[in-house]
């Protein structure tokens, strides 16, 4: 869908009905985009894209063992002190991060700093120098992971590193002040739970001083170490307490505000060797790592070998996490779907933004951007989400699809789709005016010139009908009660069963949508014998071959039977209960366009009464209707 529509969508949206309650929220709260580069990925800081980013950290400066100053390695030197100019050349407000390393000598040296008044001194004083001499903003305190500080060293050592803490936070005030520039940024990257055994991290003292927490949220489950396979990052874990989601709302029972958290992001994943090649799920038994010295490996070679194998991706729904399976070799990692869900997952629990391990893991910046992307204009996300996510889904995707559409058959499709509008509108909606292909066709003045306003992939674009739809589709809704709304509206069964927003979301709504054109039906009502609502009657119809029962009988166009059972077809598969088993936009444009040959068979769609018992025997039917003709259906897409 052209991203210029659909920003001009958000404009109207927002300025018709959403003014004042956005101007309330949009309480100039950033929203965090955060990276490492690691200087040990000798990735050259040159091609990091930090448009990506809203803060990058480079990594790492270390604390001297018998001076306890900040250090930087003679090779790190070039790296650390010309960092903040070349990423700052692609994004001139980029805000960056000197990491500290804490590890050394098994974390002695730092331990040894904070617990006296002198080493402390020193460490902050050189600290603070080296940043301002450097040009970084601000300063992190890297004392996590696996190997990381963890909190339950002892209980000493924890208040230790509290008063390090106020100490840093006092000096660099002072150096503000007296510097008169904007005081430094202090954060730490801590692990994913806030308390192990007896101890804690001293939460008042990071509370009070530092800007943020980096939430180590990944590592749960190493290939060197375990031997069942694990997903290392996973949001939730139906089997224990080992996920990001219990370990965020642990930092939340301390006594964090979300505000003061960044989720972590995982670009890397573990590889492991499978004992049996056929137990291949989350939580199999493994014989350790594989591949690497240590199982781990970058997104962008995990997605090197996929490529090289022609794999597919698995994505488990229960864990939020990707694995992939190759012969006795299993990968668990997080793809596009995965982080896509984790930054949506931090965007609802209110955090600050995520941050991600480490920036050049990412194969051609493809997660960044669907990081960046599923941030993006949610700044009020209830509203977004319970209104204007589903409205503005459906009404795009009735758009796109009717200038799609009529591009090719003009007249008799906008009647037919402006029909199946009005008359769902109406029915639904009693008190409302709907409108009808003429009065459209008036507003805008017969489709002149004058009232365009643009041309783009899907056909060309109206002002009046633009802010028709607008209004109706968006007035209403916050006047229906969303739970009668549901069952019968375009909102897939993730939202209304766990108010899970999932990537799928819109796949869904355009599938119940191209079920509603195609047939000229309601989905208010129900159809058949079984009394079926509209997507598990096409389903069925689909299942035992009659497809063109289905059909509206307007679109009597004995040409194109094959297409239309293409989207009927294609429909389906939108509309499946698991939001995975859905294709993407992206694949659903390339099916339609026939550039996909092996369509998969749609499941049972969501909402079913009935099960599928005897799924296999009713397939064929349809498959050969369709053979014969498969050649012609890309003209179902404008080109
Ligand atoms: C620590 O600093 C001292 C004094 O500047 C220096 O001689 C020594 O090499 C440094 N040690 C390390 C490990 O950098
Ligand atoms: C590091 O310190 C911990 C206790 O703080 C100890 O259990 C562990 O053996 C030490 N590791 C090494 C390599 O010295
Ligand atoms: C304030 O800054 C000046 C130089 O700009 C420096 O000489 C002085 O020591 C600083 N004072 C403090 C308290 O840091
Ligand atoms: C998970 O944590 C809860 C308390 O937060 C505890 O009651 C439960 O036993 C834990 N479950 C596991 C599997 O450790
Ligand atoms: C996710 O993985 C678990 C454990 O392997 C399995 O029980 C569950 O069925 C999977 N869920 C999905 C949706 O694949
Ligand atoms: C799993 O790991 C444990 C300890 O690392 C080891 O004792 C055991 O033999 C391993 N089991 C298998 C099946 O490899
Ligand atoms: C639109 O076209 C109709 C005839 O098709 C004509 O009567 C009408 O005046 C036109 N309206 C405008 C605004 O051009």
């Amino acid at each position: 869908m052209s991203s210029s529509h659909l920003q001009m969508w958000f404009n109207i949206l927002s300025l018709l009905l959403l003014l004042p309650p956005l101007a309330n929220s949009l309480e100039a709260q950033t929203w965090i985009k955060a990276g490492y580069w690691y200087s040990g990925s000798e990735f050259p800081v040159p091609d990091i894209d930090s448009s990506l980013f809203t803060h990058l950290t480079c990594a790492f400066a270390h604390i001297n063992s018998s001076t306890y100053e900040l250090s930087i390695l003679p090779s790190d030197e070039t790296y650390i002190s010309t960092f903040t100019d070349i990423v700052r050349q692609k994004n001139p407000t980029i805000i960056t991060l000197l990491s500290i390393w804490t590890q050394d000598s098994n974390f002695s040296t730092f331990f040894s700093m904070a617990t006296q008044p002198s080493h402390r001194t020193s460490f902050i004083e050189s600290s603070i120098q080296t940043a301002r001499l450097y040009g970084f903003h601000g300063l992190e305190l890297y004392g996590m992971g696996p190997y990381g500080i963890q909190p339950d060293t002892s209980t000493k050592n924890m208040k230790d590193m509290g008063i390090l803490f106020d100490d840093w936070r006092s000096a660099i005030n002072k150096e503000s002040k007296n510097s008169t520039r904007s005081p430094l940024i202090l954060t730490m990257a801590g692990h994913y739970l806030p308390s192990l055994s007896t101890t804690s991290y001293p939460m008042d003292s990071i509370k009070r001083n530092l800007d943020w927490v980096h939430i180590g949220s990944y590592d749960y489950h190493l290939s060197a170490k375990e031997n069942f396979t694990g997903a290392h990052s996973a949001l939730y874990d139906p089997s224990s307490n080992v996920s990001t989601d219990y370990g965020i709302k642990e930092w939340i029972r301390r006594g964090l505000p979300a505000k003061k958290m960044v989720l972590g992001l995982a670009y890397h994943g573990y590889a492991w060797t499978l004992v049996n090649p056929k137990d291949n799920a989350i939580g199999s038994p493994a014989r350790g790592r594989a591949i690497t010295a240590d199982g781990s490996m970058s997104y962008k070679y995990i997605k090197t070998y996929l490529r090289s194998y022609g794999v597919k991706v698995v994505y488990n729904e229960s864990y939020l996490a990707n694995y992939c399976v190759i012969g006795s070799l299993w990968i668990g990692f997080d793809d596009v779907e995965a982080i896509k869900t984790k930054v949506l997952y931090a965007r609802e629990k209110g955090l600050l933004g995520y941050k991600v391990w480490q920036v050049p893991n990412d194969d051609n910046w493809v997660l960044s951007k669907a990081a960046q992307e599923e941030g993006k204009d949610k700044e009020n996300k209830q509203l977004l989400l319970e209104i204007l996510l589903p409205t503005s889904a459906i009404v795009t995707l009735l758009l796109g699809t009717l200038t799609w559409y009529l591009r090719r058959r003009l007249c008799k499709w906008k009647v037919l789709a402006m029909r199946v509008m009005a008359t769902r509108t109406k029915s639904r909606y009693p008190n409302l005016q709907a409108f009808g292909f003429t009065d459209i066709k008036e507003a805008t003045s017969n489709f002149s010139h004058e009232n365009k306003l643009g041309e783009g992939g899907f056909g060309p674009v109206y002002k009046h009908m633009f802010q028709q739809f607008v209004w109706y589709e968006l007035y209403l809704m916050p006047r229906v009660t969303l739970s009668s709304y549901l069952i019968h509206g375009y909102v897939p069964p993730e939202y209304v069963k766990r108010g899970i927003y999932s990537t799928k979301y819109d796949v869904y709504s355009f599938g119940v949508l191209l079920l509603q054109i195609i047939s000229g039906k309601k989905n208010t009502f129900l159809y058949g014998r079984d009394n079926l609502h509209l997507l598990e009657y096409a389903y069925e119809l689909w299942k035992d071959g009659k497809s063109m029962e289905f059909m509206d009988p307007l679109m009597d166009d004995t040409n194109s039977g094959c297409k239309l059972l293409q989207c009927m077809q294609v429909a389906l598969l939108c509309v499946q209960e698991k939001w995975e088993d859905r294709p993407t936009m992206l694949e659903v444009y390339s099916m339609l366009k026939n550039e996909i040959e092996d369509v998969s068979k749609p499941k049972r769609p969501a909402f079913s009464t009935k099960t599928d018992m005897d799924e296999e025997n009713h397939h064929k039917s349809r498959e050969e209707i369709c053979s014969s003709n498969f050649a012609t259906m890309s003209q179902v897409m404008p080109r």
